[in-house]
C-alpha cells in the first residue's frame, strides 16, 4: 500500500466533509432520484468536489461517485470507489449521522487498498490502509470482545422500492435478531455502521441491496480493525455483489447462520 494513495484519500475525504457541514448551515435543495431515493445539492457539490481533487492529486485514476456517470479516464489499476454524503436521508433532514466515503481499489487484483469514512458532525475520521491496521483520529481501533448474541449491538439497513414485499425486505432477517440480542440499530449510513463495528460501538452489522460505495471503505476498515466482512453465505465479500454481513468475528458463524434462516 502506497502511503501517498491513503493520505490523498484522507485529505479529499476531509476537504468533503468540510463542504458538506458547511452546506448544512443553510437550507438544502432536495429531489427524489427515484420514489424513496433522496438526494440534495450537496451530494452533488461534494461529488464534483471529490472528483476534481481525486485527478488533480492523482491523475492516473478513475473515481466511480454515487452521483456521477462512470467514465474510465486512464489505463490505470486505481479506481477510487466514492459516496459523497453516505446517509442522505439523515442529511436532509438535519441528522448529524452521514459521512463521506472513499476508497481506493485495486480493480486488477480485486483488493480494496485504502479507505476513510469521515463524519463532520462528530469530526470522527476512521481510516485504514491494506496490513496498516485501522484508526479513529489518528488512534487504532478494534472490534469489540462480545461473543454472545444476547450481549451484542446489532444494526442492519432497510432498503425500499415499490415492488418491495414483506419477504424480500429485511423483516424476516430483522425477527431472527431481534429475538436473540441486546439491542438492534438502525442508524442510517452504512459506511459508519462498519465503522462502529470496527471500533467495538457495534458488534453485527447485515444490510442486502447495498452497491459499492456504500461498503468499499467501511469494509477495509473493519478488516483492518480484526472485524470479519462477508456475503450472507459468509463467503468472500464481493464490494459489487450488495448483500453484506460484518461482525466482530466472534458472532460471525451464529450470524450466517440466522441470515439463512428464513
Ligand atoms: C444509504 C445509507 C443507508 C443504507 C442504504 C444506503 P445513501 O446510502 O448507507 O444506511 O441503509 O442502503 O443506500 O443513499 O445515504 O448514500
Ligand atoms: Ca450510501
Ligand atoms: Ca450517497
Amino acid at each position: 500500500m502506497d502511503q501517498k494513495i491513503l493520505d490523498i484519500c484522507v485529505k479529499v475525504s476531509r476537504e468533503a466533509g468540510q463542504l458538506i457541514l458547511d452546506m448544512a448551515k443553510n437550507p438544502r435543495q432536495i429531489e427524489k432520484k427515484s420514489a424513496f431515493d433522496l438526494v440534495t445539492d450537496a451530494d452533488k457539490a461534494a461529488s464534483d468536489l471529490i472528483t476534481r481533487r481525486l485527478l488533480e492529486l492523482m491523475p492516473e485514476s478513475d473515481v466511480m461517485s454515487e452521483e456521477a456517470d462512470f467514465i474510465k479516464r486512464s489505463s490505470s489499476n486505481l479506481l477510487w470507489i466514492v459516496d459523497p454524503i453516505d446517509g442522505t436521508t439523515n442529511y436532509a433532514r438535519g441528522i448529524p449521522h452521514a459521512a463521506v466515503s472513499i476508497a481506493g481499489y485495486d480493480s486488477e487484483k480485486k483488493e480494496l487498498l485504502v479507505g476513510c469514512v469521515f463524519n463532520p458532525f462528530t469530526n470522527e475520521c476512521f481510516v485504514a490502509g491494506k496490513n496498516m491496521g485501522a484508526f479513529l483520529n489518528n488512534q487504532p481501533i478494534g472490534v469489540s470482545q462480545v461473543s454472545k448474541l444476547e450481549n451484542a449491538i446489532a444494526a442492519s439497513g432497510y432498503f425500499n422500492h415499490e415492488k418491495l414485499t414483506y419477504e424480500t425486505s429485511n423483516l424476516p432477517e430483522t425477527w431472527e435478531f431481534l429475538k436473540r440480542c441486546l439491542g438492534l440499530r438502525r442508524n442510517g449510513a452504512a459506511s459508519l455502521d462498519l465503522c462502529w463495528v470496527a471500533m467495538g460501538r457495534f458488534d453485527i452489522y447485515w444490510e442486502q441491496g447495498l452497491k459499492a460505495w456504500d461498503m468499499a471503505a467501511g469494509a477495509l476498515i473493519l478488516e483492518e480493525a480484526d472485524g470479519q466482512v462477508s456475503n450472507y453465505r459468509g463467503e468472500k465479500l464481493d464490494i459489487f455483489e450488495g448483500s453484506l454481513l460484518a461482525s466482530n468475528k466472534l458472532l460471525h458463524a451464529e450470524s450466517t447462520q440466522l441470515l439463512n434462516r428464513k
